[in-house]
């Protein structure tokens, strides 16, 4: 794929995954809007893009803000969805299907409703890659219900690269990342997760935002893939 005068955009780009994937798409010459809440932080990161990024404040759980969005923005090649959620994690006999609930409008719904606003301006001949999660491909004790999240989106991905053809639909499924969303938990546990993922994963390390973004960019510019979900998650889905 020659990205130069592909434009390109990152819903989730302030930051972790969405952002490392920004910056790699920028330094192979596209142009990239990136989308987030947090205004501040969105324009510090879009400043530093430089004069191929953007930055435009959406809330990606508010369906008219999205539509609002994509119905200015116009035209455009390549839609990349990192949205996440904080919730839906924990020891399912305590777990609060409340929060599980609210985890899925985070994620699930922001997805669905991010592809489908985007359909009326995205290129048909251009692609959507989400970012799902190696929790739906394998079996942590406490993640069923980021599991059930992550696999939703992942079973619309093959119908969906059929019934939007030629659009390319794709996934990219992150195993534990260093990321700020790690931030959200207690320090603690974060520790001892990453402790544990050094030591057992098969790569023997934490994977990098830019690792995931590696992936994205590969699916996205390949023309000869749809329908897939690609692990990216240093060997997690085999402990
Ligand atoms: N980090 C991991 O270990 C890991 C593992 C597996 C899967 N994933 C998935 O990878 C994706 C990216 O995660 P990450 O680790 O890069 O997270 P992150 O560092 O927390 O970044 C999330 C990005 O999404 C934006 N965002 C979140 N909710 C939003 C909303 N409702 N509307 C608009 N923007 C929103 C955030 O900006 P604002 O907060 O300003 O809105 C930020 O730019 C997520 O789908 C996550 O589930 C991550």
């Amino acid at each position: 794929m020659d990205w130069r005068n592909k434009h390109v955009v990152v819903m989730g780009g302030s930051s972790g995954v969405g952002e490392a994937t920004a910056r790699r798409l920028v330094s192979l010459g596209a142009r990239v809007v990136i989308t987030g809440r947090d205004a501040d932080k969105l324009a510090r990161v879009a400043k530093s893009l430089g004069e191929q990024g953007r930055g435009v404040v959406v809330d990606g759980a508010d369906a008219a803000a999205v539509r609002a969005f994509f119905a200015e923005l116009g035209a455009f090649d390549h839609l990349v969805v990192c949205l996440s959620g904080a919730e839906g994690a924990g020891a399912f006999r305590e777990l609060d299907l409340a929060g599980l609930r609210r985890g899925f409008e985070a994620k699930f719904w922001a997805h669905l409703t991010a592809v489908q606003a985007a359909l009326g301006t995205l290129r048909p001949d251009g692609s959507v890659t989400c970012v799902t999660a190696i929790s739906a491909r394998t079996a942590f004790a406490g993640a069923a219900g980021l599991a059930a999240i992550n696999g939703a989106l992942e079973a619309m991905i093959p119908p969906l690269a059929l019934e939007l053809a030629p659009l390319r639909v794709n996934a990219v499924s992150p195993g534990v990342i260093n990321t700020p969303w790690w931030e959200k938990a207690p320090a603690a546990q974060r520790d001892a997760i990453f402790a544990t993922s050094a030591a057992t994963l098969p790569v023997r390390r934490v994977g990098a935002p830019e690792d995931v973004a590696d992936a994205i960019v590969f699916v996205a510019g390949n023309g000869f893939m749809t329908g897939t979900v690609i692990e990216c998650d240093g060997g997690a889905r085999l402990v």
